[in-house]
């Protein structure tokens, strides 16, 4: 049931008995990696507490469509947006009318016709009252509507009575949830990303870097979260927002930018250093300011940073793959070849900075995918494509290494 990892369900539970199975459901999500935001309704809220779902959920609780601090945060139009599935479990026989007939009169019916993610209704009622005419008219209508109506099952009511009605167990939600989503390339997998350029202090207000915009890592990290993987993104100073579902760790120095990598890349499937880390550093950097003086000439005394991919591959717990970029203005092949072995990579991608094209800050790439054993080229494309090519690259690679794995 991996697929449910870091998919975004919104649980809009309502008004009845069965509302605390909504709160179950909650749980088995968040168990399954899901990410959950809770809609309870005026009636639900009289059989459980939005303190409950709040911790269930993790995030803040959702109960007003007309309330102004809600609004100011995550609005129906923006929560309606975040999901990637509605589901409305248990869902009454007065929900199901208002969802057939286009209401939005409270904040789950409205969230219902605003979001164009797949809607999915569990049905709990007395059983008299599902086997009404204008109940299953109703539910023809959302079935009608490609609206998923998952269960209800038979058996004992809170009410006395014996028949359907009685809403599902959640674990049976839970698989019907999800089996709406299809495995991705990278479900279940960890991946650590590190991009953009590092800053060496020289003084309190001066530093050396390099011209690294960051794009390409911040495109393999949408690429790998679009994928179904859980990123970390380990970035220097750059000018670009985190894609979502990316977990950003913002550094400066490579001696930072080092510890974050080697702490997030223990027991990770995947590294990928597409960063520009200064290969030196200002050996003592000044505490105040340095001044100007009458000499005419300043020297600064370097000394070599730690070569952090190296230092991951060279870990006792590595990741599965570990993959480097090689910048380079000239011999680009050659150069790119000599660092796969020596950093102890699996993968080198290399590409030419000094074409405008393809070099720093450009959207675009063009790059050669080299291993020990194969080479292959990506021709000019956006940086985003390029990502997309790559990461489809190394999640083969994944599973083939995982199957070999499990051969042996
Ligand atoms: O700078 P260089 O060409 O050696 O970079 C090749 C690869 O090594 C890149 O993936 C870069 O992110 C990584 N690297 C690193 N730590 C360094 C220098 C480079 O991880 N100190």
């Amino acid at each position: 049931m991996g697929h449910l990892r870091q998919r975004r369900i919104l649980v809009a539970i309502a008004g009845g008995i069965a509302a605390y199975k909504g709160a179950e459901l909650v749980r088995l999500l968040k168990k399954q990696g899901a990410e959950v935001r809770v809609i309870l309704s005026r009636g639900a809220r009289e059989f459980i507490t939005p303190l409950t779902m709040q911790a269930l959920s993790g995030e803040p609780v959702h109960t007003e469509l007309l309330d102004e601090t809600a609004e100011a945060g995550m609005g129906h139009i923006a929560l309606a947006r975040w999901a990637d599935l509605l589901v409305i479990a248990p869902a009454t026989a007065d929900v199901i009318a208002r969802l057939a007939h286009g209401r939005a009169d409270d904040l789950m019916t409205t969230v219902a016709l605003a979001t164009a993610a797949p809607v999915a209704v569990a049905p709990a009622m007395n059983q008299q009252m599902w086997a009404n005419a204008a109940t299953q008219e109703n539910l023809t209508l959302l079935t009608q509507r490609n609206i998923q109506v998952i269960g209800p099952d038979e058996g004992e009511q809170a009410c006395g009575d014996v028949g359907p009605g009685r809403l599902l167990e959640p674990s049976q939600i839970l698989e019907a949830l999800a089996g709406r989503f299809s495995s991705r390339q990278l479900d279940n997998k960890r991946v650590v990303i590190t991009a953009g350029p590092t800053v060496e202090a020289i003084d309190p207000v001066r530093f050396l870097s390099n011209h690294s915009s960051g794009k390409m890592g911040f495109a393999l990290a949408r690429a790998c979260a679009e994928a179904g993987a859980d990123v970390t993104l380990i970035s220097g100073p750059v000018h670009l927002s985190p894609p979502d579902r990316v977990k950003l760790v913002a550094v400066r120095s490579a001696l930072e930018m080092h510890a974050e990598a080697l702490a997030a890349a223990e027991g990770a499937d995947l590294f990928i250093g597409a960063a520009a880390v200064a290969d030196y550093r200002v050996a003592s950097p000044a505490t105040d300011k340095i001044k100007k003086d009458d000499r005419g000439e300043l020297s600064l005394s370097l000394v070599e940073n730690p070569d952090i991919i190296a230092a991951v591959s060279g870990l006792a717990n590595r990741p599965a793959l570990v993959v480097g970029f090689a910048a380079e203005t000239s011999d680009l092949l050659a150069h790119a070849r000599a660092k796969l072995a020596k950093k102890g990579l699996d993968m080198i991608i290399a590409n030419d900075v000094s074409d405008p094209d393809t070099g720093f800050g450009s959207d675009h790439n063009a790059v050669h995918l080299i291993r020990a054993v194969s080479e292959q080229h990506l021709p000019l494309a956006s940086k985003q494509v390029i990502a997309e090519q790559i990461v489809a690259t190394l999640a083969k690679e994944l599973a083939a290494s995982s199957a070999a794995g499990a051969a042996q």
